[in-house]
């Protein structure tokens, strides 16, 4: 069961926000690069047993309204042609410990957030738009995951499983993942395979993927209906409450961290910024001053679909006193990072703007 603890560091680069199920999320000044490296990347798992597939054994059946169901090994997967994303993945339940009141979930901080290069095939590569029956709607995954969940005083025995619209499912860019970052998944990211969604929040993301499912009708999964929902304030979550899709737009700091000492001089301010709602980040505003003035970053370095940008402002630091430093971003699409924090019973989807305080000591 999740833990209630503040988050423990385990290295300089994680932090464990809950034991059982194991979770890890990443120290906001390692998320210092692009590419997040495979050991500094959070880990989300909703069960105790991390599965432990076979390679020589593993098998991924696709089937449900297809015309001839499929069963795949891994090498089968591998022979396809190489299909490579760099995708953001952020978890639902990031920066929920912000969220007041206290919302219901792991605590975490900010750090429930990486960007890694993902490769594999796409999905519509084995399973082509041909092969699906009329009529069909979404594609359900499965992972390889089961365990035991409470709902209305009822101890559930569940499978991860999430479903996607069939659109969504046959991007290019949605692909079933066997590496990341240039060698295989790791146990804790999915071995052998998993799905990538980019532009979503990463619950679609299914790792240990076993089984795909074309349906001609709504999934309703633990993981579909009960959790990943907005329940609202003045809401029970009975009546089709709204999803968890797309991801926000949203930014972190990296550098500097809460409570740094920042001495007078010129201070590189950077941070990451993201969305999955826009098609890409337009800008980040930064204010040193806790929102009274706001200054614009520079994005620099990498720019990808789905993948976070990095950004920068050179900061003249003077005046010796605690300073605000707050980072707002802008997507393509005119959405922008709320001023305050919008409460869900879950705390799902918060991207209020990151707010730091940093001393300047007096000389
Ligand atoms: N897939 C399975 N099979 N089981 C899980 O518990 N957790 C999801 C998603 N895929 C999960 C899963 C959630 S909520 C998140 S945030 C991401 O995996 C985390 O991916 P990561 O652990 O590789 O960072």
């Amino acid at each position: 069961m999740a833990t209630d603890r503040p988050a423990e560091p385990v290295s300089r680069d994680t932090l464990v926000t809950s034991e059982d199920p194991l979770c890890f999320e990443s120290a906001l000044p390692a998320l210092n690069q692009w590419i997040t490296p495979v050991q500094t990347f959070y880990t989300r798992n909703h069960f105790s047993e991390t599965p432990d597939l076979n390679p020589h054994s593993y098998r991924l059946s696709v089937g449900g309204a297809v015309e001839a169901p499929l069963s795949l090994s891994l090498h089968d997967l591998r022979a396809r042609p190489v299909k490579e994303v760099v995708a953001t993945l952020e978890c639902a339940g990031n920066s929920r410990s912000y969220v007041p009141p206290p919302a219901e979930g792991i605590r975490f901080s900010h750090g429930a957030v990486g960007n890694a290069r993902w490769s594999g095939l796409s999905l519509r590569d084995i399973l082509t738009r041909g092969m699906i029956a009329p009529g069909a709607t979404e594609v359900l995954f499965e992972g390889a995951d089961v365990g035991e969940e409470e709902e209305e005083g009822k101890t559930l025995e569940v499978r991860f499983g999430r479903s996607l619209p069939l659109e969504t499912a046959l991007l290019p860019d949605t692909i079933l993942a066997y590496e990341m970052n240039g060698s295989p998944l790791t146990p804790d990211h999915g071995y052998p395979v998993r799905l990538i969604v980019p532009g979503w929040y990463a619950m679609a993301s299914v790792k240990w993927l076993t089984r795909i499912t074309v349906l001609n009708e709504s999934f309703e999964g633990f993981f579909q209906r009960r959790r990943y929902i907005f329940i609202n304030e003045g809401e029970t979550g009975q009546q089709s409450p709204p999803p968890v899709t797309r991801l926000r737009v949203k930014s972190i700091i990296n550098r500097p961290r809460h409570g740094e000492v920042v001495h007078p001089g010129i201070y590189a301010i950077q941070g990451k910024a993201w969305s999955g709602d826009g098609e890409m980040v337009v800008a980040v505003g930064v204010s040193t001053n806790g929102g009274r003035d706001w200054l614009a970053a520079e994005l620099v370095g990498p720019s990808a679909r789905g993948a976070w940008r990095q950004w920068e402002l050179p900061w003249e630091v003077s005046g010796a006193g605690h300073h605000i430093l707050m980072a707002r971003a802008t997507d393509s699409a005119g959405n922008t990072q709320p001023v305050g924090i919008e409460w869900n019973f879950r705390g799902y989807a918060n991207n209020g703007i990151h707010t730091i305080a940093v001393e300047v000591p007096a000389h």
